[in-house]
């Protein structure tokens, strides 16, 4: 299978970062092909201009980074994104890579209102990483709010079969040699389970 994994961390050397690092090997080594999108190392743009919201035309085509963008999501069988919760929300770096990749005409259409995916076929895998308890973030309805917001309203909308979010809480800075090494034996877990060996 081909895999596109699109990670945002601003640090190289984050539990993020390692955590995109061993999912992809982990892809590699079950004998599936990958590319890694490290929206920050890779200096995307994640402002979406004005010019985007108009119907592509000659006057307006489409940028070459979002075309290349779109191909590799085009090109990909399923889709893996990995960040961090920064206010129960996504880095800005990725939010602004949702905005302009996931385009109308390219990733949804919506007539009066309803949103119809047009990347139906594709599977995908959400990995995020928080600061909080999973369990607090459930009492307090914050982890509701995560899923409707992302797995449903941006993944799900889009058409992907989201085959799950892996989520992996209390990570904070020092955490210690064995627990790092729990968590990458669940990226790798996660990447044997819904991806056997091609
Ligand atoms: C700007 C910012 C906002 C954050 N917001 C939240 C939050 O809303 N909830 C939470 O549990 N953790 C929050 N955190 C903590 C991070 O999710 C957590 O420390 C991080 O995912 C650890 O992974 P890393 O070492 O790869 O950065 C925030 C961290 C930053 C820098």
């Amino acid at each position: 299978m081909k895999h596109l994994i699109v990670a945002a961390h601003p640090a190289e050397d984050s539990f993020t970062m390692g955590l995109t690092r061993t999912y992809a090997a982990e892809l590699e080594k079950l004998g599936h092909s990958q590319r890694t999108y490290d929206l920050y190392r890779m200096g995307f743009n994640p402002v979406l201009a004005a010019s985007e919201l108009l119907p592509v035309s000659a006057d307006h085509p489409v940028s070459a980074d979002l075309v290349q963008a779109q191909d590799d999501i085009r090109a990909a069988d399923a889709l893996t994104v990995i960040y961090p919760l920064w206010w129960l929300s996504m880095p800005a770096m990725m939010k602004g890579y949702i905005d302009r990749v996931f385009a109308r005409g390219f990733a949804y259409e919506s007539h009066n209102g309803i949103v119809h995916g047009l990347l139906a076929g594709k599977k995908s895998v959400l990995i995020t990483i928080s600061g909080a308890p999973l369990p607090l973030l459930v009492k307090s309805g914050n982890w509701n709010a995560v899923q409707v917001l992302q797995d449903t309203h941006i993944f799900r909308s889009a058409g992907f079969e989201l085959l799950e979010h892996l989520h992996f809480d209390e990570v904070v800075p020092h955490i210690s040699n064995a627990t790092g090494e729990e968590h990458m034996e669940r990226a790798r877990s996660c990447a044997r389970q819904h991806f056997p060996a091609d």
